[in-house]
């Protein structure tokens, strides 16, 4: 097993998927399931709806709860948005930002990101920002060129103290929902070069030090080979966090066979 030089995170995504009753059933599966023995961080990216219910229920179980998306302003005319302030108030300390699905379904583009990221730290946030590459674009050969485009406009002008917290997600749109995970190389290929990016944002300790998340069809069976890479320091799960007994089998893949 590799020897951690970073912080290892399991991240859930519930996307649109599970009331607040569904949420509490959920969490008195997962966390008995868990055990907390702390080697792994587990985040939980949960519905607006079920933030604060489910920080209440996760208390003590060292499970972070989290959001999936905000919008930059501070606060502002923007009927049914929801404000980094506000969702620190009720708990949660992350939030994903750049997930593919906001990028394509509901048309954020890299500045936009750019902006809620800066909201996020100012809120006091840690944004796990999500990047990757289109299968058309990996086929054209510019798979580099679109994480490139994604890191620099992300982290413009976002000071090194911030970047300090940030955490980083590939996420190649091809491997999500698709059961087409990248391969633990072709994973860790993308992973160095983004660190590599990073350095150019911070310095080189900084980069050594922010986590990289690989996100893509993860499941109990794939999680081990992608863990055992260099550049791989956790996974953003979306699928498979949807039910508590596959989704504390990724958390817990350093005991378990599967
Ligand atoms: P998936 O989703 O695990 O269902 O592929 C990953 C994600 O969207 O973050």
């Amino acid at each position: 097993m590799k020897e951690a030089k970073r912080e290892i995170i399991i991240a859930g995504n519930w996307k649109m998927h599970k009331t607040n009753l569904q949420a509490l059933d959920y969490l008195r599966h997962l966390i008995p399931a868990i055990g907390g023995e702390g080697k792994v961080t587990v985040f939980l990216a949960v519905p607006f709806t079920a933030i604060a219910p489910v920080v209440e229920a996760a208390r003590n179980s060292g499970i972070t709860i989290g959001s999936q998306n905000m919008h930059e302003a501070k606060e502002g005319a923007y009927t049914g948005e929801i404000s980094g302030e506000m969702l620190k108030c009720v708990g949660a300390q992350f939030v994903i930002l750049g997930h593919s699905e906001r990028r394509t379904i509901f048309g954020e583009g890299n500045r936009r990101i750019n902006h809620k990221l800066k909201r996020a730290f100012d809120s006091g946030l840690r944004p796990i920002l999500c990047i990757g590459e289109t299968w058309h674009e990996r086929e054209n050969g510019v798979a580099k060129e679109i994480l490139e485009d994604q890191i620099r406009q992300g982290l413009e002008g976002i000071e090194e103290s911030f970047i300090k917290q940030l955490i980083l997600a590939y996420e190649p749109v091809w491997a999500i929902g698709t059961g087409q995970t990248a391969t633990p190389d072709t994973a860790q290929e993308m992973h160095s070069f983004c660190r590599n990016e990073l350095i150019k944002f911070c310095n080189p300790d900084t980069a050594e030090q922010i986590p990289i998340l690989y996100g893509g069809s993860v499941q109990p069976e794939n999680i081990r080979a992608l863990m055992e890479k260099p550049d791989i320091d956790g996974a953003l799960v979306g699928g498979a966090s949807l039910s508590a007994e596959l989704f504390s089998r990724i958390v817990n893949y350093q005991t378990i066979n599967v």
